[in-house]
């Protein structure tokens, strides 16, 4: 089965094309126009979409070398995500799928998130997932394809959201996740005790406080003074994030006593997490699987993967599928 995906529930529009022999394409094109407001412009975000979605889905299968008509699927994001950018991609693969009378299927992108794992690896079921992105911060207990429990999740701001507000207070540019990974290697990751919150209670996560903290911990010093500590900050910062993601997720595998453990999503990208998370799991002796680098952030492989399962279990759309923002 030859697969041509969609994916545009935030800032990127992606387009990839996945034969049985793994990943032909994966065209990206970033939103640059969001940085100058710190975050993103849902109204932007869609009009964005609208300009670049043709070009990227032609790039995508010509980078392939496919032609439409050895496509035997369109899978799309249906959700969760911006409203305004999930119906450019929604109608985009409609109508590509109604003029080249190809089958459709929707695809949750934090399902997608999950399923990333399974490109380049099969991970066995059952599965603890850490799901960590600018949206999201989730612990999932994957039983069996698409049979999911969501152990924990975040009561307030994700992990990747807390990386891109503590980063801005930090005056670093959006998205400030990737900048902070980088700065940090280079600093003192016990520089400054962040707070890490609910660590005693359940599997939930909590972000908002050590947003606070950071905000008066900066206003508290000259700005010269944050600047020249930039890396321990961010050292510091990603410590806290990170102790706090690896700790609950080990508090999920000791509860439900699965063997196999993976990450996801764009935080999943996070050096100082990966590096974590190698450590728990060989501590631990567990099976650990992180998607490479360019299937953490969003992407269409992994839109492209997630459709190929449902369509193996028969669950395909049809063209009254609409856009479901909370999905
Ligand atoms: O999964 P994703 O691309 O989009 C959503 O579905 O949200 O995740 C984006 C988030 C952003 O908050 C970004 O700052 C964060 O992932 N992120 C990172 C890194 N790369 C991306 N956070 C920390 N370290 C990274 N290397
Ligand atoms: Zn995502």
């Amino acid at each position: 089965m030859n697969i041509l995906a969609i994916e545009s529930s935030c800032d990127d529009t992606s387009a990839a094309v996945l034969a049985p022999t793994g990943v032909l394409s994966n065209v990206i094109a970033s939103q640059s126009i969001h940085i100058k407001f710190g975050g993103v412009v849902p109204e932007l975000a869609s009009r964005a979409h609208q300009t670049t979605i043709s070009q990227t889905v032609a790039q995508a299968l010509d980078e392939s070398k496919l032609t439409l008509d050895a496509i035997d699927l369109v899978a799309v994001t249906q959700g969760p995500g911006l409203m305004g950018s999930l119906l450019v991609g929604l109608c985009f693969a409609k109508g590509l799928a109604l003029a080249n009378h190809i089958p459709l299927v929707g695809v949750n992108h934090m399902d997608a998130h999950i399923y990333a794992n399974f490109i380049d690896e099969s991970p066995s079921f059952p599965f603890i997932c850490l799901t960590v992105s600018g949206g999201h911060t989730q612990l999932v207990h994957v039983k069996a394809p698409f049979e999911h429990e969501i152990l924990g999740s975040t009561r307030d701001d994700a992990a990747g959201e807390a990386f891109d507000k503590i980063g801005k207070i930090l005056g670093l540019s959006y998205p400030a996740g990737p900048v902070m990974d980088k700065l940090s290697k280079e600093g003192d990751a016990k520089f400054h005790k962040f707070p890490q919150a609910l660590l005693k209670e359940g599997l939930d996560f909590s972000f908002s406080g050590l947003k606070t903290s950071a905000l008066y911990y900066t206003q508290a010093k000259e700005d010269a003074w944050v600047q020249e500590h930039l890396n321990d900050i961010c050292a510091s910062v990603s410590e806290a994030i990170t102790e706090v993601l690896i700790k609950k997720l080990k508090r999920a595998v000791q509860q439900t006593g699965v063997e196999t453990i993976a990450i996801a999503g764009g935080v999943s990208a996070n050096s100082m997490l990966r590096a974590k998370a190698k450590k728990m799991a060989d501590t631990m002796s567990l099976n650990l699987h992180i998607p490479k680098l360019s299937y953490c952030t969003d992407n269409a492989a992994m839109i492209a993967i997630t459709g190929k399962m449902k369509a193996e279990l028969g669950e395909y759309a049809d063209m009254n599928m609409k856009p479901f923002a909370s999905l």
